[in-house]
């Protein structure tokens, strides 16, 4: 993705210093773009926890580098083999629900058990992390490759006139670590002069939707408008709504989504206005253990400021504001499961599917 003209990923290695992680810090979006150096297991760990990095596939690929930053600080340690588990431990509890932070984890500790000396293990983590990362970046391609199809479909049905897409919070390029989950299928159409226009859910409480998915789509000049979250229903209704596709944070093998909290609610508005409801995940993403993802996913619960506050550009600097009497409290349950039987299809890097086990394992033969 371009920013200003430059080609950006968002996390990547510094060119002249190989033990140093960069990483767009995403809480100053859209009004500033600064940069950040991660140098430490805790800085990886801060950076996911307080969402200088979110979104699914960059929380993997974060994770993944995280990994390689604490082998080169469990060489300096007493044990090696007890600071990477413990390392391991603490990366994983730094956000629940996401399922690419587990996944990531894994793979490097499975990557650097299987070589003895401390070096190899550095060597390995850090192939491993690149690996993570450029793999992320390659499946949302090919998400964009196969999403594309239902949205040229859509528009040959409609005469060359404009594709509307609903999308809720941002499942973009800022979110994994290039081209974006439900985004990808959303740049490709335009990129082939395919008229698409697409509503971007605020978000609330966080705004990932006004904030980033604003950002990302306007400057890749794909036509947009912010709408409230509880604007999508009436617009389906209004036959404003061609298509929705969301991200996910964790699907399970058997096709229930995990997503930001109000995708449940889309999906439901979808599916009484007869309209098709698409999640786009990498197979990262899908929770090859769980299978009733409404009971066992576990919630993210964050911080209630987060509701009862919000925040944004006035006069020159971020302003933080209260919308609430001071003594009410505030609840914050930051995703919610949207069960397969409102999802119309899974779009992978391998292709699309209908939300379900038999499906989703012919994609996926080798997880038998
Ligand atoms: O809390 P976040 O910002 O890390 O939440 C993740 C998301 O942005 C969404 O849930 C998204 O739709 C799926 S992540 C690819």
């Amino acid at each position: 993705m371009n920013v200003n003209g430059i080609h950006y990923r968002t996390i990547w290695v510094k060119e002249t210093d190989r033990q140093v992680i960069q990483i767009i810090d995403q809480r100053h979006l859209p009004h500033r773009f600064i940069l950040e150096d991660l140098v430490s297991l805790d800085d990886v760990f801060t950076a996911i926890k307080d969402m200088h990095v979110r979104g699914a596939g960059l929380i993997g690929a974060t994770a993944g580098y995280g990994m390689y930053l604490a082998a080169l600080e469990a060489s300096r340690s007493d044990s090696f083999d007890t600071f990477l588990a413990e390392a391991a431990e603490k990366l994983k509890s730094a956000r629940p629900t996401a399922m690419n932070l587990f996944w990531a984890v894994d793979k490097q500790l499975e990557a650097i058990s299987s070589v003895a000396s401390a070096d190899e293990k550095i060597s390995l983590a850090f192939q491993t992390a690149k690996k993570i990362a450029d793999s992320d970046a390659e499946y949302c391609r090919r998400i964009g490759e196969q999403g594309v199809k239902l949205i040229e479909e859509i528009s040959r049905s409609k005469g060359g006139k404009p594709v509307n897409i609903l999308t809720h919070c941002n499942a973009g390029w800022l979110a994994f670590v290039d081209f974006g989950s439900a985004t990808a299928p959303i740049y490709a159409a335009h990129d082939k002069d395919i008229d698409v226009h697409v509503w971007v859910d605020e978000t609330r409480p966080r705004n990932q939707g006004a904030a980033l998915t604003c950002w990302e789509l306007g400057n890749h000049g794909v036509p947009h408008t912010l709408i409230t979250d509880n604007a999508g229903g009436y617009l389906m209704q209004q036959g404003q709504v061609d298509l929705v596709i969301v991200g996910s944070d964790r699907t399970t093998y058997t096709g229930d989504v995990a997503n930001k909290v109000g995708t449940y609610l889309k999906a439901l508005a979808a599916r009484d206005n007869n309209i098709p409801f698409y999640v786009a995940l990498p197979s990262s993403t899908i929770d090859w253990k769980t299978e009733d993802g409404v009971k066992e996913i576990p919630i993210e619960q964050r911080d209630p400021d987060e509701v009862a506050f919000v925040d944004g550009w006035c006069e020159g600097e971020v302003k933080k504001v209260r919308i609430c009497p001071e003594n009410s409290p505030a609840a914050n349950y930051a995703f919610d499961v949207t069960p397969a039987r409102l999802v119309t299809g899974l779009i992978t890097e391998r292709g699309i599917c209908k939300p379900n086990k038999d499906e989703i394992l012919k994609l996926f033969p080798e997880i038998t």
